[in-house]
């Protein structure tokens, strides 16, 4: 075992609270599909950083302690739809101690920009 497990709640499109455990170290995304939660289309490129699906917004006490961004995630998030400050890229945050009992809000839009460049389907 990694240690104790760190409790995140997550609200849903619906604004429904939904509270999961998940091991430090692991990613948001990690968590939403460990625990099989059913956020519509989220983390579509399963971590690549080849969407933007698992944009999660954050209060800025929580966002502070994120730890930092990297370029590559600036440009996915750039994309992402209804960016704010303090949003993150779920499958680029890992879970930490300090994070303990953290909010993340799905925003209610996605934007996968797979499908923008692919109308076809
Ligand atoms: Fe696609 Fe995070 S899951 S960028």
């Amino acid at each position: 075992r990694r240690g104790n497990p760190v409790t995140v709640h997550f609200v849903n499109r619906d604004g429904e609270k939904i509270t999961a455990k998940g091991s430090p170290g692991d990613s948001l995304l990690d968590l939403v599909i460990n625990e099989d939660l059913d956020f519509d289309g989220f983390g579509a490129c399963e971590g690549t950083l080849a969407c933007s699906t698992c944009h999660l917004v954050f209060s800025e006490e929580v966002y502070e302690k994120l730890g930092p961004v990297t370029d590559e995630e600036m440009d996915m998030l750039d994309l992402a739809y209804g960016l704010t400050d303090t949003s993150r890229l779920g499958c680029q945050v890992c879970l930490t101690r300090a994070l303990e009992g953290m909010e993340a809000r799905v925003p209610e839009s996605v934007a996968d920009i797979r499908q923008t460049q692919d109308s076809s389907s």
